[in-house]
């Protein structure tokens, strides 16, 4: 390899990091949320920085961890509702939100059947008891109160 060559190889791979913090994005399990609107979509595939290479993906308290959704959206919107919540017996918002979606996590407008990817850097604030959570997850239009996309998965926090 020529130094250029390891240079950019080197630039690339702090690059990625930066982006993606500590760990490496993986794929991880989550499935349909129970009562899914008409319009609403499941993700084709969800990634997030974990802190173990398999299973249910384990996040740092005090950490950030990167999580990215890639879904085929069946509506358009331009201003989208950011909504993760867990789920006890009530659904818990998960504190130190930003419920924004559009701008760094999502390029607005979404348009309908364009591929689209939500990349969300979730705070794990210190002070949340170490246990594993299901986690739920959706994105809405706020102009129409329709939900664009929805998913639930398990994180836990350690
Ligand atoms: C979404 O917007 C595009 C134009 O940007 C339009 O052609 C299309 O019909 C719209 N689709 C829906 C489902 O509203």
């Amino acid at each position: 390899m020529t130094s250029r060559k390891l240079l950019a190889v080197v630039l690339l791979s702090s690059f990625v990091c930066a982006a993606w913090g500590t760990f490496s994005p993986r794929r991880i399990l989550f499935a349909q949320c129970d009562y899914p609107e008409e319009h609403s979509v499941k993700p084709k595939a969800v990634f997030m920085t974990c802190a173990n290479n398999r299973g249910v993906c384990e996040v740092r308290a005090g950490g950030s961890h990167t999580l990215r959704a890639i879904f085929v959206p069946k509506i358009n919107s331009s201003d989208v509702d950011s909504y993760v919540r867990w789920n006890s017996w009530v659904e818990v918002q998960l504190p130190g939100q930003n419920r924004d979606a559009c701008g760094e996590a999502l390029t607005c407008p979404v348009v309908a059947n364009d591929i689209t990817r939500f990349t969300y850097n979730l705070d794990i604030q210190n002070f949340w008891p170490r246990d594993e959570y299901p986690v739920i997850w959706s994105l809405t239009d706020r102009a129409t109160d329709q939900e664009i996309v929805c998913f639930k998965f398990r994180i836990n926090i350690v």
